[in-house]
């Protein structure tokens, strides 16, 4: 068997997981020849909240951090984490900005895109796709892992050969609420293993305490690349601790061989950092305690805390049982999407609705009345045509790629920072995050 690959996480999900997205370009640049030397597949450097925090709370620019990065890192892979047809942002966007978005990301320093659809409606990924293999950069799609009566090994396989024949270079497993069990990880695996010859990528989480399970399972089945992060980076909601699959697979036939010696250089630098945070209280210890309910509710961790804050705020916090009973309900009602961004966040808001109002679907977020028109892409399963009367009485359901009904807008989003913005850079960021990157621009 082949030598396992090792992706380092703790420049994007390890400090997104643990302290909101806070390590500045400042904090990153010192130990990056390090990171570099220690034998890694790829760095994740880029994503959502990545962007969004250098933007809002950072006071940097995070193309900069990207060119900076790239200029310290020559022999590994630099990695990224898209959102389809949302890339780092929260609606959908016409191809234009798709395409010049992913053209900037890839010049500018990114070698892999990792592309996934909240849905795995992989329509919404179809330009993405097109555009990363025109540029020359690795096209990574992700499932997005969900358990469900529909999720079955047969749809994750139908998926994976949808990714296939319209040009992955790998495939993922995301699993962003480290639900996926060790032994249904090996089956899986060993499954995709049948039907491509494409590389295989387990990303998880620890929030529930069977992440480094999985990840051995995962590897006895052939998984060729994991994602781990740097030890004061990882566990808890973060991904598991890289020095401690390296020790477990020395000398064995998958043997990383990451370099020890940079990883505990790469740890000591780190902890000292961490630490700052544990004592500025960025660092909740909740999010590294194990929280095995998500294994119970299939709940991602972030989503429970947001919830727990949402009824507090409601002063309702008397009614969360009810909340995390609601939501499995209202996903079996709308077809079963996987919780995660902004999936996550519109399921929760129905759920907290449901149970404070007098009656189901009283109130309904816009969001959800455009994720029932379709407008998100295809649910996994069908939604009743009881409760899309209840939410969309008699309008109509879409039926093509959502963005197809998006027109052209970069010239559009051009004129409205003409004076603020310095480059094509500035006017993407602007598109994704228009208030926040405006704010920035005015500042700097
Ligand atoms: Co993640």
């Amino acid at each position: 068997m082949n030598k396992l690959k090792v992706t380092e996480t703790s420049l994007r999900d390890g400090h997104q997981s643990l302290i909101a997205t806070r390590l500045s370009t400042d904090e990153i640049l010192p130990i990056l020849t390090e990171m570099d030397n220690a034998g890694f597949h790829a760095l994740e450097v880029w994503g959502g909240a990545t962007f969004d925090a250098c933007l809002r709370f950072l006071n940097e620019d995070p193309w900069d951090r990207l060119r900076k990065i790239r200029a310290n890192v020559k022999n590994t892979k630099l990695q990224m984490l898209s959102r389809g047809q949302n890339l780092l942002g929260y609606r959908n966007y016409a191809d234009d900005i798709v395409e010049k978005f992913l053209q900037k990301a890839i010049y500018n320093g990114i070698d892999i895109v990792r592309v996934f659809d909240a849905l795995n409606d992989f329509r919404n990924l179809k330009k993405s796709i097109e555009v990363i293999k025109k540029e020359g950069a690795h096209c990574q799609c992700a499932i997005a892992y969900t358990i469900s009566p529909v999720h079955t090994i047969e749809y994750y396989l139908q998926l994976i050969k949808e990714f296939e024949d319209e040009g992955a270079d790998s495939i993922c497993i995301k699993d962003m609420s480290g639900i996926l069990l060790p032994y249904e990880a090996y089956k899986l695996i060993k499954a995709i293993k049948e039907i491509t010859n494409l590389p295989i990528e387990l990303h998880n989480h620890c929030t529930s305490g069977i992440a480094e399970m999985t990840l051995l399972k995962s590897i006895e089945a052939g998984v060729d690349i994991v994602d781990t992060a740097i030890s004061p980076l990882s566990s808890g909601t973060s991904q598991p601790c890289t020095e401690s699959l390296t020790l477990t697979l020395q000398d064995n036939e998958r043997d990383p061989e990451l370099n020890i010696s940079c990883l505990n250089k790469i740890a000591n630098y780190f902890k000292p950092i961490v630490n700052k945070y544990i004592e500025s209280g960025l660092l909740s210890p909740k999010v590294l305690m194990t929280e095995p309910k998500t294994l119970f509710y299939q709940i991602p961790g972030g989503m429970l805390s947001n919830l727990i804050n949402q009824m507090k705020t409601l002063n309702a916090f008397d009614k969360y049982d009810e909340v995390i009973k609601e939501i499995p309900k209202i996903r079996e009602e709308l077809g079963y999407p996987p919780l995660v961004t902004p999936m996550s966040q519109m399921i929760g808001a129905q759920a907290v609705f449901n149970v404070i109002s007098n009656e189901r679907y009283e109130t309904i977020p816009t969001e959800i009345k455009k994720y029932v028109k379709g407008l998100y892409g295809k649910t996994a399963a069908p939604i009743s045509d009881e409760i899309k009367r209840k939410i969309i009485g008699d309008d109509e359901i879409i039926t093509v790629r959502p963005a197809d009904l998006i027109e052209m807008e970069y010239d559009k989003i051009f004129q409205e920072i003409l004076d603020l913005a310095k480059s094509e850079e500035d006017v993407l960021s602007y598109a994704l995050f228009p208030k926040v990157a405006k704010d920035y621009f005015l500042k700097r």
